[in-house]
């Protein structure tokens, strides 16, 4: 079947932007009805996915997580917000951004319950090799400033790599 090839023309990150919305249930949570750590990183690598996939107009994998922190924990019966963007593009690879949130859904209250960037592959559908993923396009300072900072981390991120062999 013919398809027609993605666009390659700079993107923004508004148009890839995902926003997820879970209530945790006490499946989701260890003894003390706090949510699972794993069950959290599951959730953050589906919004991070959602987003790799609107940016690149492919298939893409997870090819690394950053360190996660889980400044609190997030409770039973609480609302679990993900939000994920993309906040810095290489040539076939990209770093989403995510930002979870908990509220309660009676009060409203919201507090920031932890983040991490997530690097993405975009995939060729047909021979399954990386491929070219548009770049981002800069609308904000804050733009400017995450992708500024998306450099450096992937430089760090691959010395790890090299470093670990
Ligand atoms: C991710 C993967 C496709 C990369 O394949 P590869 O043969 O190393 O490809 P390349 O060397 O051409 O690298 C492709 C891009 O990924 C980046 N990359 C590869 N591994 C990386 C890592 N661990 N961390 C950050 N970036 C990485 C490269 O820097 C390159 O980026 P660029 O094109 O923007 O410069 C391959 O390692 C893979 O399939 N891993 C398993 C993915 C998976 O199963 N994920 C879980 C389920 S989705």
């Amino acid at each position: 079947m013919h398809r027609t090839p993605p666009s390659l023309q700079p993107k923004p990150a508004s148009l890839s932007a995902c926003e997820m919305t879970e209530i945790v249930m006490p499946n989701d949570a260890n003894p003390l009805g706090h949510m699972l750590g794993g069950r959290l990183l599951h959730l953050m690598d589906i919004a991070a996915s959602i987003t790799a996939m609107r940016h690149a107009g492919n298939p893409c994998v997870t090819a690394s997580f950053d360190s996660v922190d889980f400044h609190t924990p997030v409770h039973i019966g609480e609302v679990c917000i993900l939000k994920a963007r993309v906040t810095w593009t290489g040539r076939t690879s990209m770093e989403i951004g995510i930002d979870v949130y908990a509220e309660s859904p009676t009060r409203g209250e919201r507090r920031h319950t932890t983040s991490a960037f997530a690097t993405f592959v975009a995939l060729d559908p047909e021979t399954g090799r990386p491929t070219r993923v548009p770049p981002l396009a800069i609308e904000t300072d804050e733009d400017r400033r995450l992708f500024e900072q998306g450099e450096e981390r992937r430089r760090l991120r691959l010395a790890r790599r090299h470093a670990r062999g």
